[in-house]
């Protein structure tokens, strides 16, 4: 379960492969700042680098410095990363940023070990702004790199265990450029072993024939690479029905209130949700009940449940009160610059429908 060829020679492989075919013109990349690098991993940590792109060159534009983050709202954080999901890591951006003021004087820990302590930031988030933008000789291990690393050693462990994870980071940490080539080896190494994953070695069909490690590599010497990595359980999924009231005027208001944290799309912007058809009859007041109109529900995935969402509408001539149900009038202009769950974005944006 080791690699065959010596860690520094393979290292080295990666580094000279990333310089000719790697992604050397990402928006995030060709930088040092730290605040540059932390935001792109946080993004692409659950987005895919063609949606990442547009959304961090508008983050960046409107906020280009850890203090401008650190003294924005919440609100204005939400907003500029409505649509991208998995709002919990907007959120900890914000305290994140607020936590380096205050704790770091505003300046960015170097090492992967204390990054590690902060909001949001994992182990291979940590290494991966320790590695690139401090030539730190940490290894990286996100869903791409355990791939890669998984088949080139191959790994058969169960990655559903906690022990085998450990033992498949130690395998990474065993493949890093040597400590004497590290410091300007490292960002190079993390670079190129992210776009190994992302462009060479796919999950289902691995493209071991353009591959540099193809000769260091277990899993295309059995020949099956496709079989790693191994993982045996799966996630347990629950679902939820939710109903939502959907307010309107005549000029394009909408009638929205604040999610309470913690819980679904905390701290976000939404219409307001019921839990039965029943309880969103009971909160409208009675004389706009016989305006209530039913849309076609429709599924939303969320990582660990699946969302069966009810909308309900009502279209109002002028803001009127809705009485007993939380929320206030927000207008045409204003709305689509908040915070909102991406599913619900979408069905206001169903313009006359
Ligand atoms: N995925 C995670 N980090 C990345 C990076 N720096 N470049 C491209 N894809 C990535
Ligand atoms: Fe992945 Fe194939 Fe390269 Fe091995 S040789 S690392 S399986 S692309």
């Amino acid at each position: 379960m080791t690699a065959s060829t010596a860690p520094g020679v393979l290292a080295r492989r990666v580094v000279a492969w990333q310089q000719q075919h790697g992604r050397n013109h990402l928006p995030w990349q060709n930088t040092q700042n730290p605040y540059r690098v932390w935001l792109s991993e946080v993004m692409l940590q659950q987005t895919q680098v063609a949606t990442a792109s547009g959304y961090f060159n508008r983050f960046v534009a409107r906020l280009p410095t850890l203090q401008h983050l650190a003294d924005a709202s919440l609100d204005e954080v939400l907003g500029l990363w409505s649509g991208l999901g998995y709002y919990s890591r907007a959120r900890n951006l914000h305290r994140c940023a607020q936590t380096v003021v205050l704790q770091h004087g505003g300046v960015f820990p170097r090492s992967a070990e204390v990054l590690e302590t902060l909001p949001g930031i994992g182990r291979s988030t940590a290494a991966a702004i320790a590695s690139l933008c401090f030539g730190q000789r940490v290894a990286i291990l996100d869903a791409n790199v355990k791939r890669v690393v998984a088949r080139v050693v191959g790994f058969d462990g169960d990655l559903a265990l906690a022990a085998q994870q450990r033992a498949l980071w130690d395998a990474a940490t065993a493949l890093l450029p040597s400590a004497k080539d590290a410091p300007q080896a490292m960002a190079r190494y993390t670079q190129g072993m992210m776009d190994l994953g992302a462009t060479v070695c796919l999950p289902k069909i691995p493209l071991c024939g353009v591959c540099p490690l193809q000769s260091d590599c277990q899993a295309h010497a059995q020949g099956q690479p496709q079989r790693y990595p191994v993982r045996s359980r799966r996630l347990k999924r629950s679902s939820q029905s939710l109903w939502l009231l959907w307010a309107r005027t005549s000029d394009g208001a909408v009638w929205l209130n604040h999610r309470p944290t913690p819980g679904v799309w905390a701290a976000l912007h939404c219409l307001p949700l019921f839990d039965s058809e029943a309880a969103l009859h009971a909160a409208v007041p009675a004389r706009w009940q016989a305006q209530l109109k039913p849309l076609t529900p429709f599924l939303h995935v969320l990582t660990h449940k699946d969302l069966h969402l009810h909308p309900w509408r009502i279209d109002l001539r002028a803001p009127e009160s809705l009485g007993e149900v939380d929320g206030s009038w927000v207008s045409a202009q204003r709305w689509p610059g908040l915070g909102l769950p991406a599913p619900i974005r979408k069905l206001l944006e169903q313009r006359g429908a």
